[in-house]
């Protein structure tokens, strides 16, 4: 089956419902697998799935008015088209409150393209609960551009997102699955509290690489119910670094199981790779965990398991049982003098800790020798250990 290529040519208005006949033949095509390549020009046949939301509103450059509403009635338009479906956001800055877009969608894919800035209204007590661009219960979108939470979603990709701003914008994903996101640029202040870069929990097949994150917590929170995460090329800090967990304080929380982080390099953040849970009741697994190829540059706990998270001392044990999990080839500095520390559950002791091809040293001025405590944990050796394995202790 072949198209003629001047039935795409739009010449004049009359070509219009022809454009727009042509575009659900593509789609349908597509669907069934054979991918017709469009050049890219500025058509009608283009425009005929592409919602602009200054047509629903919205206003650029304008510091007084709240563009959510526009946003909205446009991704709605967008989303209940009959085939592929474009919401663009133009150059320019638009102020907006709390955005939820919502699905389920007829039109699929939907792309949500973000050629302007979006901005954040400046009070966050706007947020009631804390989100600024939530989606939910959407099956196939492509975001370019913002930051958002998923809540609910399945299939969705984010390539290129730019976060700017004081409100600490991030990913966050719930109850969600298959979501890739790729070339993110996630920056907040330093300072600024309990703001993830890339929140995950209850959420499986994941997929983030090569991303730039920068934030006053955890570059990467892996939390309670994740499954099947794989992380690759992410540099990390300033920020708390790329965590699994903190696990264990609140009741109905699930386990975290195939996590693989590999090729990431962290800089002067206050740990590097850590597994976290709290003292308490509720008994949980932490498990097929793999750190690999990870540069650390200054980084004050390169290698971390903490199951007394919050706890000065020992009061309490965790129930949360950790296992199977593998550090692989994590070099450069230490900005502490024990690099490796491996404090594990007395009541749920943790189990196939591998640590294999390790080589970190201290940066303070003084050339200390580092060590690595282990606890309740023993681990297996190989290759090159430095701090010198915890086992010779
Ligand atoms: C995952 O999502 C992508 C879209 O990002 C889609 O193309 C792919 O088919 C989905 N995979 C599965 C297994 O559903
Ligand atoms: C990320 O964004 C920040 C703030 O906008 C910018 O300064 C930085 O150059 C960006 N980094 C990359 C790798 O794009
Ligand atoms: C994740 O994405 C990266 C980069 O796109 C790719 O190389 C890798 O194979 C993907 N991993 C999985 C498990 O899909
Ligand atoms: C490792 O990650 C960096 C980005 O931090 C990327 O440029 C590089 O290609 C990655 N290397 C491999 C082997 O994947």
């Amino acid at each position: 089956m072949a198209f003629p290529r001047r039935l795409f040519r739009p010449s004049n208005v009359v070509v219009l419902g022809l454009a727009l006949v042509m575009m659900s033949r593509v789609a349908e095509v597509a669907a069934r697998g054979k991918i017709y390549s469009l050049e890219p020009r500025r058509g009608l046949l283009q425009e005929a799935g592409v919602v602009d939301v200054t047509s629903f509103g919205a206003k650029a450059n304008d510091p007084l008015f709240d563009n959510a509403q526009a946003f909205i009635e446009a991704w709605n338009a967008a989303c209940k088209g009959p085939g592929p479906a474009k919401l663009v956001i133009p150059p320019g800055s638009y102020i907006t409150g709390a955005v939820v877009f919502q699905g389920p969608c007829t039109s699929s894919p939907v792309t949500v393209e973000v050629q302007g800035t979006i901005l954040a209204l400046p009070d966050p007590s706007v947020y009631t609960n804390g989100d600024w661009f939530t989606i939910e219960m959407v099956d196939g979108i492509v975001f370019k551009g913002g930051s958002i939470h998923l809540n609910k979603a399945q299939n969705v990709a984010i390539d290129g997102v730019t976060s700017l701003n004081s409100m600490g914008f991030h990913v966050a994903m719930t109850f969600s699955s298959n979501i890739t996101a790729t070339k993110l640029n996630l920056t907040a202040p330093g300072d600024s509290p309990n703001t993830d870069g890339i929140h995950i929990s209850t959420t499986s097949s994941v997929n983030i690489s090569d991303s730039f994150i920068s934030t006053g917590d955890d570059c990467l929170g892996i939390i309670q119910g994740a499954s099947d995460i794989s992380v690759t090329g992410i540099q990390c800090g300033p920020g708390h670094g790329i965590s699994i967990g903190s696990l264990g304080k609140y009741p109905n929380e699930q386990d975290v199981r195939g996590v693989h982080v590999k090729n990431c390099t962290l800089t002067g953040t206050t740990n590097g790779v850590r597994i976290k849970t709290f003292p308490g009741k509720l008994q949980l697994e932490a498990s097929d965990i793999v750190f690999e190829d990870i540069v650390m540059n200054n980084v004050a706990n390169p290698i971390l398991i903490d199951q007394y998270y919050g706890f000065h001392q020992k009061l309490s044990a965790s129930r949360v049982k950790v296992h199977d999990v593998h550090f692989r080839n994590i070099r450069g500095t230490s900005a502490s003098l024990v690099a490796v520390s491996l404090a594990c559950s007395s009541l749920f002791p943790c189990e196939g800790i591998e640590l294999a091809d390790i080589d970190l040293s201290y940066t303070g001025r003084k050339p200390l020798p580092i060590s690595a405590s282990c606890t309740n944990a023993k681990p297996t050796f190989s290759g090159k250990q430095n701090p010198p394995s915890c086992a010779l202790i």
